[in-house]
Formats: structure tokens, sequence, C-alpha cells
């Protein structure tokens, strides 16, 4: 395994370049391999066997023909269902998950109630009602899957995203720093900082929304340095693929990360 070789990066569609943005700013040397499986999405309503197999098959396109020196999960969904698998199929490749920020939350918090939304996938998987479990006693966690969501950013559907974030956020109870408020958002789908903004509109101002780009983006740091892998020169390229549509993976990198 070369440092010269590109990181690879992965989501269902555009919602890890949320990911993609903080790995770029903590990485600037190294090249990434972008991977939008849009043709088979969402990942988020369709089921661990789908997101397994696809998991598999995304991984094995960027081992094979991009030669990847890391991989990086960009989706909560996918991390929850096949992480585990993918560490015992691939024990020598430096693996990144992302997984609902809820340990982070609970430092954040002082009203110790904390909203989380995510795919169904994610929020039903053993993965995230275990951390839900180890966390109860420290707070009230109100836990909301937002079916649709994700797919209406994928799709750039501004009033289908006003529409579903009014729901979701409804659905979530009052905001707020006064107790029994909710004080801190858990986007627990990389899809979800791409409409922070309409989060927001419902959520106030003194609401905290937490994502995990930069930490995930820290954690490939660490296992790069750990594995001697970690690239020290060179401008930092991206390469965007796709199985769905190029013009959205294109339209959705230009607009959110300039590229
Ligand atoms: N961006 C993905 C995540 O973080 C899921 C979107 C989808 O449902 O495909 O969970």
């Amino acid at each position: 395994m070369s440092s010269k070789a590109p990181i690879g990066v992965f989501d269902s569609g555009v919602g890890g370049l949320s990911v993609l943005r903080a790995l770029r700013a903590e990485l600037p040397h190294e090249d990434f391999v972008y991977l939008a499986d849009s043709g088979f999405a969402p990942y988020g309503e369709r089921g661990d066997a789908h997101v397994i197999t696809r998991t598999r098959t995304v991984t094995e396109r960027l081992l094979q023909e991009h030669q990847v020196k890391a991989l990086v999960m960009a989706c909560n969904t996918a991390t929850a269902a096949a992480i585990d698998l993918m560490r015992a199929a691939y024990p020598h490749l430096p693996l990144v998950g992302v997984e609902p920020a809820l340990k982070p939350a609970v430092a954040l918090s002082k009203t110790r109630r904390i909203g989380v939304i995510g795919t169904r996938g994610t929020l039903g998987s053993a993965k995230v009602r275990a951390l839900h479990e180890s966390l109860k006693d420290q707070a009230e966690f109100i836990l909301v899957p937002c079916d649709g969501l994700a797919d209406a950013i994928q799709n750039d559907d501004a009033s289908q995203i006003a529409e579903l974030c009014a729901r979701y956020m409804q659905a979530l109870g009052s905001f707020g720093n006064e107790e029994g408020q909710i004080d801190t958002l858990v986007l627990g789908c990389t899809h979800y900082p791409f409409a922070q903004q309409q989060l927001a509109a419902h959520a106030g101002e003194n609401v905290t929304m937490i994502e995990t780009g930069e930490p995930v983006a820290r954690q490939t740091r660490r296992l790069l340095q750990a594995a001697d892998l970690l690239k020290a020169q060179g401008q930092g390229q991206v390469a965007l693929l796709t199985t769905g549509s190029p013009q959205v993976l294109e339209a959705a990198a230009r607009r959110w990360l300039g590229i």
C-alpha cells in the first residue's frame, strides 16, 4: 500500500460530501475518490441486506479500480449495517465509519434533552439502539426517523425539504434552553447538514446541531498516521464517481465544496 494512493469515500448519494468537506480541510494533501451510490439509493429505507450488498460492491470497486489506501464510509446507514462485517472482511484496510454523535451531544446539552434525526435504518439499528441504551441515564433522547428527507436533499427539492423538515421538527417537540426543551440536535445522516438552514428555521437560534464530519476526518488522520500512510505533499485531487446521475453529483460538489 502506498501513501500516494487516494482515500476512498462513499455514501448512498451526495450526503457524504459533508464528510468529504471536513476530510479535505483536515488532510489537504490527500487525494480522494468519492463514490455516490445514488443508482441504488436511498439506503435508509431499504433494509440491511441491500445496504450490506451495496457496501461490499462499492468497496470492491474502490479497491480494484482505484487502489484506495483507506476507506471512509461517509454514511450512517451503511456504517450501522455493515461496518463490523467490513472490518472482518478487510482487516488490513484503514476503515472509518460515521455514527450519530449521541455522546458528544450529552457533553454539550444543558437541558439533557437531545433530538436525534437519521434514517429509519440507522435509528433502528442494533448499533444505535445499544449506544442509546448506554447513555439513557445521562440524557433523554428523542429519536425521529426522517423518511424521505435524504432523498429530497439528494434531489435538491426545496419544497419537499421544507415540508419534511417542518414535519419532523414538529415531531421532535419543543426546542430551546428551558428545562424540558431540546437544546441539542444530532444530525444522524450525512445528507442533513445540507438542510441545516431549513432545520434551524424550526429549531431557533439557541439549538446546537451536531454533525460528524470533523471527528471522522481527525480519526482518518490518526489511522493513516498509525499505518504510516499519510501523504505529506500534493494539491489534493478529488475524483467524483456515481452509479446515478453525474449532473446531480457535480452540481452538489460545486455548490457545497466549490469543486
Ligand atoms: N447519507 C446516508 C446516511 O448518512 C443515508 C441516506 C440514504 O437513506 O440513502 O445515513
